[in-house]
């Protein structure tokens, strides 16, 4: 059985579940599968507590996951280094799972075209409803269905930090071949600056997480994968990320 299959089955059996303990007033709700990191967080929970705070979605996943505020700290930065002094008309992101950063960026840029690569499907179904915004066939590896040379920004935030590296630099390797010249590219690493002795410790002390999270791919590692291949730094920047930082990159392609 592979692996959508057992999801599927899981879904409905928790489905059956569900539908028998209605009337008692229980449901059985999927929590955060770390070993699995095509998943995202668990979807109607986090609508409900978000409805519950009184909070945007991306306000309370700031607020419960992170710092309240991150995400439009990120947008600042962005913005301070000049990612949208330029027309936007494409963009493409790459994991948006809640849309937080997609939604504001919408209002940054007003792009006639946004698409998504994303592998949590409840998450992606939910962002096509609210947003116009496309979803792409996604394989987890590729941006396969982007022309070369086509998109004017993309992004990837706190994507980087789940995916395997070889995954990691497949969408590095996509994002050199589908941005036109001058567009800009936007994402986030768990980097070995970021992993120092303070924060290696607070990693090491969270609860048992497994599987690829978190992912560190070294600083200059990244820097020099770009600027082998047509790309300039605009700059960098930390933000926080629970329980350490992540630090974020600012490229152009020329
Ligand atoms: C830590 S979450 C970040 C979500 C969102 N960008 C944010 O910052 O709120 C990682 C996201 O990447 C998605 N993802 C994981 N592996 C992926 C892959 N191989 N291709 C596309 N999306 C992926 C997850 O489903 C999830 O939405």
């Amino acid at each position: 059985m592979d692996e959508s299959m057992g999801d599927s089955l899981l879904g409905r059996m928790r489905s059956a579940l569900n539908y028998l303990m209605r009337p008692i007033g229980f449901e059985v709700v999927r929590t955060h599968r770390w070993d699995e990191p095509r998943t995202y967080i668990p979807f109607k929970p986090t609508l409900a507590g978000a409805k519950k705070a009184g909070l945007s979605v991306g306000d309370y996943i700031d607020k419960t996951h992170n710092v309240l505020g991150t995400t439009q700290e990120t947008m600042d930065q962005m913005q301070k280094l000049g990612v949208f002094e330029h027309t936007i008309d494409r963009v493409c992101e790459i994991g948006p799972g809640s849309g937080r950063y997609l939604e504001k960026t919408l209002t940054y840029c007003r792009p006639s075209h946004y698409e998504i690569y994303e592998t949590a499907q409840d998450w992606a179904q939910w962002l096509i409803r609210q947003y116009p915004v496309v979803l792409r066939p996604t394989d987890g590896n590729s941006l396969s269905a982007t022309q070369s040379a086509s998109i004017d920004l993309l992004q990837a935030h706190k994507v980087f930090s789940v995916t395997p590296f070889l995954t990691t630099m497949r969408y590095l390797a996509e994002c050199v071949r589908v941005l036109r010249p001058g567009g800009k590219l936007v994402f986030d690493l768990i980097t070995d600056e970021c992993m120092d002795d303070p924060a290696l410790e607070r990693w090491m002390a969270t609860g048992p997480l497994a599987g690829t999270f978190p992912s560190v791919v070294s600083r200059q590692y990244a820097i020099r994968f770009f600027s082998t291949r047509g790309f300039r730094l605009d700059g960098e920047f930390r933000v926080a990320y629970m329980p350490g930082t992540s630090n974020y990159f600012v490229f152009t392609k020329f």
